[in-house]
């Protein structure tokens, strides 16, 4: 018996869930400049709110796609703005409101949920799983020398925080997204980014590679400089491309931008080849790195069915404690995916098969952590090159 309840909040009530969110994260309440930025952050009819005698907790979420092992796209809710009053928490507020936004987020017919998590140990309960790692490294300037044979690249063109915000979407949607969990990034997305670019303490600046076809790549980053005598960073906010003349292109930028000692960059594919471009290799630290993407197979079915696979059959046996009409035996194969009767190669749960379902862990790795039952060998084995992915996942859109 609970004694609140949850409910998709009015458009009046959204400031004050915004606020609610930012307080659990122990930031102020937002301005009126920042609201303007932040309401339009907000998908019409899907932020929730949980209630006592007034707003105690809140989450939203809103709709893109996302590549999918294979090559197809799938849609995704990305959830985000998760949080409960310090006074009213551990007593099932956020499990409720999980229960009702997974619960609709099926409802509208949505294969998969997605978010970034504060901490590791809240969100498998509710059948997320870590899908896609990443890697922070760090890249002294003065010693990173490219190598002779490192393609010369194209004209790099710098955007005005303006210009970037009225042509980097478009650009973005033009760029090829081929890594499992590469993501669109719809309307409800760039306000976000438009925010944290204008509260930045130091300029956020764009740089746009230009090859032959076009534009086919950008970085962009910002500069801290505390006092002018002191070492300054390059933090790289966001980097894709397209080809490799401009990755290297963009490198070769952002060695030469002044002033600069050491170059960062955070959450990154973890086989991104940066080291390869320098004459000393070890010019590039990692730092970090850990997991990236929490996944969630809303529809078990329809998601084992969207992505590609390659190797032998398998039959797994999924347990789904939130959402009990995924539970059940899969066949899955690179023919297809059907419910079987048969007996199950793994059994697991369903957290645990959004940690294999974009290849980052393979099925034998999280059998020995017993995370994943097998009936025998061969099944385990089979399972490890049916999800395995040419490309390790990544997703790149914070949210
Ligand atoms: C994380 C947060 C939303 C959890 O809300 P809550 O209402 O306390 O969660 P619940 O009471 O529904 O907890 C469900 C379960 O998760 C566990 N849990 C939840 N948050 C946890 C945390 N931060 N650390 C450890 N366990 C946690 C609870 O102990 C409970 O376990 P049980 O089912 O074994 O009893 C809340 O603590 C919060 O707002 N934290 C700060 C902001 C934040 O981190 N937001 C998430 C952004 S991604």
């Amino acid at each position: 018996m609970t004694d609140y309840t949850v409910r998709t909040l009015r458009p009046d009530e959204h400031r004050a869930a915004a606020d609610l969110f930012r307080s659990t994260l122990h930031v102020v309440p937002t301005t009126d400049d920042s609201w303007r930025i932040t309401e339009r952050m907000l998908q019409p009819g899907r932020t929730l709110g949980a209630f006592d005698t007034e707003l105690i907790g809140t989450a939203r979420s809103f709709d893109a796609e996302m590549t999918l092992p294979g090559g197809a796209r799938a849609g995704l809710a990305a959830v985000t703005g998760v949080g409960v009053r310090p006074d009213r928490t551990r007593r099932g507020v956020l499990t409720e409101l999980m229960r009702t936004q997974l619960t609709d987020i099926a409802a509208r017919g949505l294969p998969f949920a997605a978010l970034w998590a504060s901490e590791g140990v809240i969100y498998h309960r509710f059948g997320y799983g870590v899908a896609t790692r990443s890697r922070s490294y760090e890249i002294q300037r003065r010693r990173a020398v490219l190598r002779p044979e490192v393609p010369a690249g194209g004209q790099v063109e710098l955007w005005s925080l303006d210009t970037a915000l009225e042509r980097l979407p478009a650009l973005y949607d033009a760029l090829p997204h081929p890594r499992p969990a590469m993501m669109t990034r719809p309307p409800y997305w760039w306000p976000g980014w438009e925010r944290h670019a204008r509260e930045a303490t130091s300029p956020v600046v764009t740089a746009v590679h230009h090859g032959s076809e076009g534009p086919d790549g950008y970085v962009v980053y910002k500069v801290e400089r505390k006092h002018w005598s002191e070492p300054a960073t390059l933090d790289v906010i966001g980097l894709e491309t397209a080809t490799d003349e401009a990755f290297t292109g963009l490198w070769r930028y952002l060695l030469g931008v002044d002033l600069v000692d050491t170059i960062r960059a955070d959450e990154r594919p973890v086989d991104e080849p940066v080291e390869l471009l320098f004459t000393d290799i070890r010019a590039v630290r990692d730092t970090g790195g850990g997991d990236e993407l929490w996944l969630r197979l809303v529809d078990v079915p329809a998601a084992l069915g969207a992505r590609g696979y390659t190797g032998e059959p398998v039959v797994l046996e999924v347990a789904d404690p939130v959402l009990a009409a995924n539970s059940g035996r899969y066949r899955v194969s690179p023919d297809g995916v059907h419910r079987t009767d048969k007996t199950a190669d793994l059994r697991l749960d369903v957290d645990a098969l959004a940690m294999i379902y974009l290849g980052a862990w393979r099925p034998s790795l999280l059998a020995g952590a017993g995370r994943i039952r097998a009936t025998s060998a061969s099944g385990l084995e089979r399972a490890d090159r049916l999800f395995t992915t040419p490309v390790p996942a990544w997703c790149g859109t914070h949210f």
